[in-house]
């Protein structure tokens, strides 16, 4: 669906490492690839979805603009980890206009903030917005549980994110959450988005699980794992600064002697990571019966940890497939050199999801 320049926004991933910019055009050609670039960022400015130092961070949000050029200032970001909660919660069948009402009320027993300190948000899933006819159409006999999806974001970290935007010379358009904008980067990419998968995002502070059906997530988890966990153990264990262990990391540098235990920080990372995943899916597994989990699609800079992807599918028995979301959109390759996307693709899946966003969307 074409939509019109004005509406369109700027995906704008501000993660731990890197910060990924995504510009798609939506036109009569289809889904455009117009811009993509990154840049990285010190260790220590964002910890953990949480800004710790604003300036190095906008200065490299103003750079990327520079850099590639970008002249539309309105833009998509999201948050992760701790600093947002989503959650599919059941609630008696209820008309649209009270739900919002409900939802403040009850949104307490589900968050473990102060509901003063975050602002909530929700979506009636298909089944709920089926109840909520009813409810409409027939009174409460006639109508169910329905399921609705919170989302409860940390007021403090909302207005970080405006703040920094503010600080690049930007305007936030939308806000969105990391698992969602990997949904829809997930929806425009497969051949077959119907069914059952696990959508599963490794970085460098955080590893997001969601696992969804038919276009609807039935869970999601964030925990605090990530690639920062080799490059910090590569560091400490040989000695060496940031920099140098992410190369050590990425199979650059000089590490003959030290290759065993090189090995065994990737093994051990590699099975701490697996085993989250596989609790996660456990669950989901022993929550919904009914359901198979046709396939993992894996993303995020750390997916291509050695090893990973293998592992990952010998101990779930699901296949792993790295998920490309710029594999259905239009690419001039004289633009975009087809080698570098496909090697970038993983870590682009956040900044595609968000770059598919437009103002006034739901
Ligand atoms: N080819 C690769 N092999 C192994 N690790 C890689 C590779 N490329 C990137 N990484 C690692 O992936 C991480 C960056 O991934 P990504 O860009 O998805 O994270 P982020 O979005 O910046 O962080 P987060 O979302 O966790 O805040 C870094 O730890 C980086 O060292
Ligand atoms: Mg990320």
């Amino acid at each position: 669906m074409a939509i019109p320049k004005k509406n369109q926004l700027v995906g704008l991933d501000i993660g731990s490492h890197s910060i990924k910019l995504v510009e798609i055009d939506h036109g009569k050609q289809g889904r455009v690839l117009k811009n993509f670039g990154q840049i990285g960022l010190p260790p220590d400015a964002i910890v953990e979805g949480s800004i710790k130092e604003m300036e190095p961070v906008s200065s490299a949000i103003t750079s990327l603009f520079k850099n590639l050029k970008v002249k539309n200032k309105n833009v998509a970001t999201s948050i992760s980890g701790y600093s947002v909660i989503v959650k599919k919660i059941a609630l008696g069948a209820s008309k649209e206009s009270e739900i919002e009402a409900i939802i403040q009320e009850e949104a307490e027993q589900y968050i473990p903030f102060d509901i003063s300190e975050v602002n909530l948000d929700f979506d009636t899933l298909s089944a709920g917005a089926e109840a909520t006819r009813a409810a409409e159409e027939g009174g409460q006999e006639r109508a169910e549980q329905m399921e609705v999806m919170l989302v409860a974001a940390k007021k403090d970290i909302i207005n970080d994110y405006d703040n920094l935007l503010q600080l690049a010379g930007l305007s936030p358009g939308v806000l969105d959450v990391d698992a969602f904008a990997i949904q829809n980067a997930f929806e425009i990419s497969a051949e077959e988005p119907e069914g059952c998968y696990a959508l599963v995002n490794v970085g460098a502070d955080e590893l997001g699980i969601n696992a969804i059906k038919d276009g609807v997530s039935l869970f999601t988890r964030d925990s605090s794992f990530g690639g920062s966990q080799i490059t910090e153990g590569i560091m400490s264990d040989f000695s060496v600064s940031f920099e140098e262990a992410e190369q050590i990391k990425l199979g650059g540098g000089k590490v003959d002697k030290q290759k065993g235990r090189l090995e065994e920080i990737f093994t051990s990372v590699v099975s701490e990571w697996t085993m989250e995943i596989k609790r996660a899916l456990d669950f989901v597994a022993s929550t919904y019966p009914d359901e198979t989990i046709e396939k993992i699609l894996i993303s995020g800079g750390s997916c291509r940890i050695p090893g990973l992807q293998k592992y990952l599918q010998l101990e779930t028995g699901i296949p792993v497939v790295e998920l490309n979301p710029f594999s259905n959109l239009v690419v001039d390759e004289k633009r975009f050199d087809p080698r570098y996307l496909r090697y970038m693709a993983p870590q682009a899946a956040v900044a595609v999801g968000l770059a598919l966003r437009s103002i006034g969307d739901k």
